[in-house]
C-alpha cells in the first residue's frame, strides 16, 4: 500500500492514505526530544466510508515500523471505550497501569509503568 508522507512542523509527520487521489485516512506522529525520546501518535482517523477495510491497521503498521527502526517507545492516548481499543490491543500496544487511557508500544524492559506515566505526562 502506498502511504504518502508529509512533514508539517519539524517534529511532526503525517502519513496519508489516498484512494483515487482522495484522502481516506491519516496518522500523525510527533517525535519528542525527551529523555528517552518517544513517538506520540497525535491523531489517527479514517473516513467513515472507508472504515473496517484495514486502512487504520496499515497506517499504524507504518508507524510501528518507524518506532522499531528508530528504537523508540510509542505512545498514544485512547478513550477506553473507543473503537481504537481492539485495534491497538490486537497490534501489541498495551495499556499502562494506573493510566488506562495511555497505550504504549516497544517499551524497553527496564522501564516501569510508573516511569512511563511520568515520562509522558511530565513532557
Ligand atoms: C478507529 C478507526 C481509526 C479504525 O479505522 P479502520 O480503518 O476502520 O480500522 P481497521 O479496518 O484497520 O480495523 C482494524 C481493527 O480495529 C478494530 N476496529 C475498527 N473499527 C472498530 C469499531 N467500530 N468497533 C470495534 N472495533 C473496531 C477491529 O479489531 C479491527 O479488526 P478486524 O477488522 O479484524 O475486526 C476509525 O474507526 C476512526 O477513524 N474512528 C474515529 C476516530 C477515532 O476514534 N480515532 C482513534 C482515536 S485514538
Amino acid at each position: 500500500m502506498n502511504v504518502e508522507s508529509q512533514n508539517t512542523k519539524p517534529s511532526y509527520e503525517v502519513f496519508r492514505k489516498k484512494v483515487d487521489g482522495k484522502e481516506v485516512g491519516f496518522i500523525e506522529i510527533e517525535r519528542t526530544d525527551t529523555t528517552p525520546p518517544y513517538i506520540y501518535v497525535a491523531g489517527l482517523s479514517v473516513s467513515e466510508d472507508f472504515r473496517s477495510g484495514g486502512v487504520a491497521s496499515t497506517l499504524l503498521e507504518k508507524v510501528e515500523k518507524i518506532i522499531k527502526k528508530e528504537n523508540k517507545i510509542g505512545f498514544l492516548v485512547n478513550a477506553i471505550s473507543g473503537p481504537g481499543y481492539a485495534l491497538y490491543q490486537k497490534r501489541g500496544w498495551r495499556q499502562v497501569e494506573n493510566a488506562a487511557e495511555l497505550y504504549v508500544y516497544n517499551v524497553p524492559a527496564h522501564l516501569s509503568d510508573k516511569e512511563l506515566s511520568r515520562l509522558f505526562y511530565s513532557a
